[in-house]
């Protein structure tokens, strides 16, 4: 550099007159507002104030177009930029590709408008338009973009196509589980919705904790886990979450959302040309996560194992894969076929992502999930857990939000893995750990659901009865072999419709479901009972729902089954589906063979459950 310089300070009348320190300072520093040319490079104020001189602008530009500089080339470059590798992109998870040439004009005039501009002539807009490009600010009274038309505009869509969201103002009441009141606190509803699927959210030796952890350590964790955010309520977590899964190491985010989204665009971005196979179905926070990666995506039907494996055998053998999908799907029920997807990923060479949300707290012997349950009585009786499917499972996903009942999302998996997204992934990197009293309560619900299974199984027992109340008033129950109980309405607007008459006139919440959680025409109410839904909370809502289904005409099953059948509801010769907690695993022996006899099951099921209120009952006040 220095030779360089003095080189040019011979030839430059300019550069004679100026000092070597001034010129060294000018071509380290660059000016906040031109030190970006057009393709993203960041220019030096030597180069930008050279870029003025009628020897070295030419110079430069010429020299910029050979080298695919777009920093040389800058505004007398011509009609190209460039979009060049910037290293601040390294932190974020977009994959790497090699710098390549955009036709600027061309590009624009394919960009349609977001929303139309607002009317104005055309030297106005054409002024709009170059001050836009130049960066100057536009004149006075210049037209401007209708921010606030954009979003009636954005918003009137959702409004149109009944997929506005309305919000219900539900406070849950931890001491009247599964009750709540709405903005007046006489307004007291039943609670048939809610993801707080085991009532961990009240659970005493939970709160315990919480409050002994808020009262020491206050209310934030006080930074990032880099800094300041790091504590022993996080190393706790972890450690218990990894144990859960049986893994090396597991890592905790505020949410499963950004544990999702951060793991898939890490590892899809640096995994050199990644391909991620996805379930159709799978939740938004691994589409998005799918996204920012920047890989390849390839969509298999939902849970489809032909269709998964002609996508992975049509793919080079040598490229990394990753197969992403769930166990429990929410909306619907479904399970995914874990087992045969850990098959065909050895198979070809691919790892699995498992997101065990809806599954974690609810289903095997330690609430590890539908991984652990597929291989129940091997971690029930403390086997060798070598081989089983929840060991071959590469990484993990699950929340702290919902069977445990507090907050927060982890992977668990290799400890390299873990390391790895530790160290790269900016949705963990980047934000504040969640609070201490969170982490602590949040372990303790899993630590008490690791030796607990009373509130899973009282969860699975009111399932069955619920569905089988339901089939029995000919109500459409979308058949599943989990927790989850759909109920196929069909249309966007009774769907909401059904859900306000459960509110206004039952005092029962159950929201519904509408596009674009749930394909249009495949609209539901989605209920889960819990623990706490005892006998007299189950006759009301079956009680409700037959009522809301008569006031608003809502098809039945038999209705469904005149029309041929729909997902699943009023098919002819349907495959029983099984439920995954077996009758044995409930307890339920007796009652399975007194329904085979044919009578008074209902009574021994009752009587099940009373027992197991009982015993739910005691543990609670114990923990209390
Ligand atoms: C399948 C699935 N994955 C991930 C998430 C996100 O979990 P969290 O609520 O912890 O952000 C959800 C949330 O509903 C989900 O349904």
């Amino acid at each position: 550099m220095e030779a360089l310089l003095g080189k040019a300070r011979n030839m430059c009348p300019y550069l004679h007159k100026t000092s070597p320190a001034t010129l060294r300072s000018l071509s380290t520093s660059t000016s906040m507002q031109q030190s970006v040319s057009a393709g993203g490079s960041a220019m030096s104020n030597l180069q930008i104030t050279a870029r003025r001189c009628p020897v070295m602008g030419k110079a430069l530009s010429v020299q910029g177009a050979r080298s695919g500089n777009a920093a040389l080339n800058g505004v007398f470059g011509g009609t190209r930029g460039y979009h060049a590798k910037v290293p601040r992109a390294n932190l974020h998870t977009s994959s790497s590709k090699e710098a390549q040439a955009v036709e600027r004009p061309a590009e624009r005039r394919q960009q349609p408008a977001p929303y139309s501009r607002p009317a104005g002539n055309a030297a106005t807009a054409s002024a709009a338009t170059g001050h836009a490009l130049t960066g100057a600010p536009p004149p006075p009274n210049a037209a401007r973009f209708d921010y606030e038309g954009f979003y009636g505009n954005e918003l009137d869509k959702k409004h149109k196509d009944k997929s506005y969201r309305y919000f219900n103002n539900i406070n849950r009441l931890a001491q009247e589980f599964p009750r709540a009141h709405m903005s007046g606190r006489d307004e007291k509803v039943d609670v048939w919705c809610s993801n707080d699927y085991l009532g961990m959210g009240r659970n005493p030796q939970v709160l315990k904790k919480m409050h002994e952890t808020l009262d020491l350590y206050g209310s934030g964790a006080g930074g990032t886990r880099n800094i300041s955010g790091h504590n022993q309520h996080a190393v706790g977590l972890e450690n218990a979450c990894a144990k859960l899964h049986a893994k090396e190491a597991a890592l905790v985010f505020s949410s499963c959302y950004v544990a999702n989204d951060a793991t898939l665009a890490t590892l899809g971005s640096k995994l050199p040309n990644c391909v991620i196979l996805s379930d159709s179905m799978n939740h938004a926070s691994m589409i998005q996560g799918i996204r920012h990666s920047g890989a390849k995506k390839v969509v298999f039907k939902h849970n489809d194992v032909v269709d998964l494996e002609d996508k992975l055998a049509a793919l080079p053998s040598d490229v990394p894969k990753i197969i992403a999908f769930e166990s429990v799907y929410s909306m619907c029920g479904s399970i995914g076929p874990i087992e045969e997807i850990c098959d065909l990923a050895e198979k070809y060479g691919a790892i699995t992502f498992l997101d065990e949300v809806h599954a974690v707290g609810m289903y095997g012997p330690n609430g590890a999930g539908v991984a652990e349950h597929l291989d129940y009585d091997v971690y029930a009786n403390g086997g060798n857990t070598r081989g089983t499917v929840q060991d071959r499972i590469d990484i993990i996903t699950g929340t702290l939000g919902k069977a445990y009942g507090c907050v927060g999302g982890y992977i668990a998996g290799s400890s390299k893995l873990v390391d790895t997204i530790r160290s790269l992934a900016p949705g963990f990197i980047f934000t504040t750990s969640l609070p201490p009293a969170t982490m602590a309560g949040a372990q303790t619900a899993i630590e008490y659901q690791m030796a607990y299974q009373g509130d899973r199984r009282l969860q699975q027992l009111h399932t069955r009865a619920v569905k089988a109340s339901l089939e029995e008033r000919d109500i459409p129950v979308m058949p599943n072999p989990s927790h989850i109980i759909p109920v196929l309405v069909g249309n966007a607007e009774v769907a909401k419709k059904a859900s306000d008459l459960l509110l206004e006139k039952h005092q029962i919440y159950v929201q519904a479901i509408n596009y674009p959680t749930v394909p249009v025409g495949q609209e539901r109410l989605r209920i889960t009972p819990t623990p706490g839904h005892v006998k007299e909370f189950r006759a009301h809502l079956v009680q409700a729902l037959d009522s809301v289904w008569n006031e608003l005409g809502i098809k039945r099953t038999s209705d469904w089954a005149k029309e041929g059948g729909f997902i699943g509801v009023g098919e002819q010769n349907p495959t029983a589906v099984q439920p995954l907690w077996t009758d044995s695993q409930l307890g339920l022996d007796d009652v399975a063979r007194e329904l085979s006899s044919g009578d008074g099951a209902h009574g021994v099921l009752e009587r099940v459950l009373d027992n197991e209120v009982r015993q739910t009952r005691q543990a609670v006040a114990a923990a209390a």
